[in-house]
């Protein structure tokens, strides 16, 4: 009993810190990734130079990386007695840590110097941003006392970075790298050979230089825009092999493994232009100069291996990672159906078809790479004609490939095109800098779970972890890279460090706010939309009405239905807005002195099936969902560049049927929607609809002529009266040979259904 009681005083008394304790978390400790275990103390410890630092050689990596920071950072010397001390822990996983702050002291603990270096990276999270460029002025600095234990949720925590389609210099990417490890990610892949360009200097293959590190010039714009233009400028370079030994200990100094790409047997045109009996044709090709897929791949004959086998030497030995990653992706089988080599061994090898002679390519590499000790990984297509023995699989295409490799008990990295393209649009802003497409905003890399629900617990154990893709035909330049980056490789950071029961969109973005101080002062371009708002239509009452919110806390959202510029005067957003009529909504986030961000403006139609209810033969799709299949009647139409946007809904080769209930007969006049057609990430606007009524004989059948936009309006003029519309939507069908997304069927997107 007396133990009890004492244990409901302890409750009380913890509890009463940790009401104070909270105020104090929100606004001192934020770090990112978010650790998983954090709690607050009393007092503060004072690093100044009083301050020393103890440890031995099993932590010099990341205590050396601690007392540079602090010293480069500041005016203070690490040579005083009260001690940072680094301590061995054989309790703690090898990329875990504890971090005790204490009044006199400070103890770093992990087994690993490793987990050494993430306590550091914490540590340093809790120092004001002026460290990070030299700019701190001071002698004292107060961190307030605090206890973490901490460890990753994945092993695998990537970033990519393409470097085929555009360059950067070697103090970009150690740059980059260095932003890695501050977010306690522990992988560099670096995608090093293109179609559009080959970087990595392979001495045995000096045309790999002369030739393939350029090409005569690069498309601007968009593939669709037509016609095509190009800027005429030759483009190109590489990395020496000095350069990379440079970046690979780089890397290594900051405990991140870099991870080279070679592509085979697609994206290798360059490759064949340098060498063109590398091909299937023997003919000369040019680096290519515009973005897309490239009928050009390797001929799987006996000297392309020897070519293969010899770079990959070279490769090795430049890189010790135990990964290679191979490409396999987007490998176009127009040439091997028409060459009697390939046609001959895949006889020989008694071969079923062409993706199975892509096996026997990736099968024979991996074989090679295994007698070297390495292990291969490859993108999603390698399932295809059947998984090499020993793969990882990156799955990209959705999450299908992940649940089909964990399945076969094979290796996974996620790198899903809906939650971790980086290159993907990140705002609805129409002031956004030219993306390729997509569109994944913050909140949606935040919501990624690396873990698909279709697997079970013992086949979960194969996700190793996750990574960002940056493919950079639209990143001319590194600042371009960072605006793309930043912020959303926070929320990846957060997404595989950090279990899920610690994370939190809101209280994230408000340590992605306090975490631009340090981003300036690394002088980084990130994005910033956390001043943007977002809209939706919500019922009130059973009628329609438009609500309104901001990520950002403690700002007003002040708004004008009139299509005019909100200002600082203009009426402060409360509740959700009726729409009786038609109406432009314009709005903004302010502070008590301006407006913060851009201008948001959302057009409402008020049309007979606005918020009318609406079925979908079809599940949505987990990638694609929109806001629900009542974003198709809620009176708002998708963006016309972002098809990934809240209004569009994607599904996947399947055929639609969309059934609106008008809940009383009807005079129907017209019915408008239209399907987005970007055929460069596989959506196409299906060939023909039919609408059907109550009546049967007021059913309308369209052919929908194929085209070249990547906006397709369809609109059917009726005179009738019904409570039902029923779409049917048959699929476009298998994506044509040459086409990005070839031999798939292609992706449906539709947007609102207006009904007037
Ligand atoms: C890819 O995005 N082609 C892997
Ligand atoms: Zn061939």
């Amino acid at each position: 009993m007396h133990y009890k009681k004492t244990l409901l005083i302890l409750v009380f008394i913890s509890f009463l810190f940790n009401c104070k304790n909270e105020e104090k978390t929100t606004s001192e400790v934020l770090i990112i990734p978010q650790p998983q275990q954090q709690t607050l103390g009393e007092g503060s410890f004072l690093l100044n130079n009083s301050t020393g630092i103890d440890y031995d050689d099993t932590f010099k990596v990341s205590a050396e990386f601690f007392k540079s920071y602090i010293e480069e950072g500041s005016d203070i010397k690490l040579e005083g007695s009260n001690k940072i001390s680094f301590i061995k822990d054989e309790t703690l996983s090898d990329e875990g840590y504890s971090l005790e702050i204490l009044p006199k002291h400070i103890n770093i603990k992990a087994k690993t110097d490793q987990g050494a270096f993430y306590a550091v990276q914490s540590l340093r999270q809790l120092l004001p941003p002026e460290f990070e460029n030299g700019t701190f002025q001071g002698n004292d600095i107060a961190i307030p006392c605090t206890t973490i234990k901490d460890e990753p949720q994945f092993a695998y925590r990537g970033m990519h970075l393409d470097v085929g389609r555009h360059m950067f210099s070697v103090d970009f990417i150690k740059k980059y790298i260095d932003a890695l490890a501050m977010l306690k990610m522990n992988t560099f892949h670096w995608h090093l050979t293109e179609d559009q360009g080959w970087r990595i200097e392979i001495k045995k293959y000096p045309k790999l230089q002369e030739v393939a590190a350029y090409r005569n010039e690069t498309l601007i714009d968009h593939y669709n825009t037509q016609p095509q233009q190009f800027d005429g400028e030759k483009y190109g370079g590489y990395y020496t092999q000095e350069d990379i030994k440079d970046v690979v200990a780089y890397a290594q100094s900051r405990f991140v493994t870099v991870i080279p790409e070679i592509e085979l047997p697609g994206h290798s045109q360059a490759a064949i232009a340098a060498y063109p009996e590398l091909g299937c044709t023997g003919e000369q090709v040019e680096v290519a100069t515009k973005w897309g897929i490239f009928e050009d791949i390797y001929c799987p004959k006996e000297e392309t291996f020897t070519f293969l086998e010899d770079v990959l030497d070279e490769v090795m030995a430049l890189f010790p990672s135990k990964y290679i990653h191979i490409g396999g992706d987007e490998a176009p089988k127009t040439r091997w159906k028409n060459c009697d080599h390939c046609q001959a061994l895949i006889k020989k090898e008694g071969l079923k078809d062409e993706h199975e002679l892509q096996s026997y390519f990736i099968s024979r590499i991996e074989k090679y790479l295994n007698s070297k000790g390495r292990q291969i990984i490859g993108w999603d297509e390698i399932l295809e004609g059947g998984l090499a023995p020993n793969a990882t699989v990156m799955s990209w295409r959705g999450f299908n490939g992940a649940i089909e490799a964990a399945k076969q008990h094979h290796d996974v990295i996620l790198t899903p095109g809906s939650h971790c393209y980086f290159d993907h649009y990140q705002s609805e802003n129409k002031d956004e800098p030219l993306a390729i497409g997509g569109f994944t905003p913050l909140e949606r890399v935040y919501d990624f779970d690396p873990i698909p629900e279709e697997l079970t617990q013992e086949e979960a154990q194969y996700v190793l972890g996750a990574q960002g893709n940056v493919w950079t035909e639209y990143m001319k330049t590194s600042q371009k890279v960072e605006y793309m980056v930043f912020p959303r490789i926070l929320a990846l950071s957060e997404v595989i460090w950090t279990y899920p029961k610690e994370r939190n969109y809101k209280e994230f973005v408000s340590r992605v706010e306090h975490f631009h101080k340090r981003l300036d002062a690394l002088n980084i371009n990130y994005a910033n939309h956390l001043y943007e708002i977002e809209g939706k239509m919500v019922a009130n009452n059973n009628q329609p009405a438009y609500a309104l919110e901001t990520v950002s806390k403690g700002k007003a959202i002040r708004y004008t239905l009139d299509s005019s510029e909100p200002n600082i005067n203009s009426n402060i957003y409360k509740d959700p807005i009726p729409i009786t009529k038609s109406v432009f909504i314009k709005a903004g986030v302010f502070n008590t002195k301006e407006q913060l961000g851009s201008t948001f403006s959302q057009d409402i139609n008020l049309h007979k099936a606005l918020g009318k209810s609406i079925t979908i033969n079809k599940a949505l799709n987990k990638s694609y969902p929109g806001s629900g299949a009542e974003g198709l009647v809620n009176g708002i139409s998708g963006s016309n560049t972002r098809y990934g946007d809240k209004e569009w809904l994607g599904f996947s080769g399947e055929d639609l049927e969309i059934t609106i209930d008008l809940g009383e007969k009807t005079d129907i006049n017209s019915i408008e929607t239209r399907f987005h057609n970007g055929n460069g990430q596989w959506i196409y606007a299906p060939k023909e609809m039919t609408v059907i009524f109550d009546n049967e004989a007021d059913k309308q059948h369209i052919n929908i002529p194929t085209s070249k936009e990547n906006l397709v309006n369809v609109a059917i003029n009726a005179k009738v009266s019904s409570k039902t519309i029923t779409l049917k939507i048959p699929n476009y069908g298998i994506i044509k040979e040459g086409k990005q997304g070839a031999g798939n069927k292609a992706w449906t997107f539709i947007d609102e259904i207006i009904v007037n």
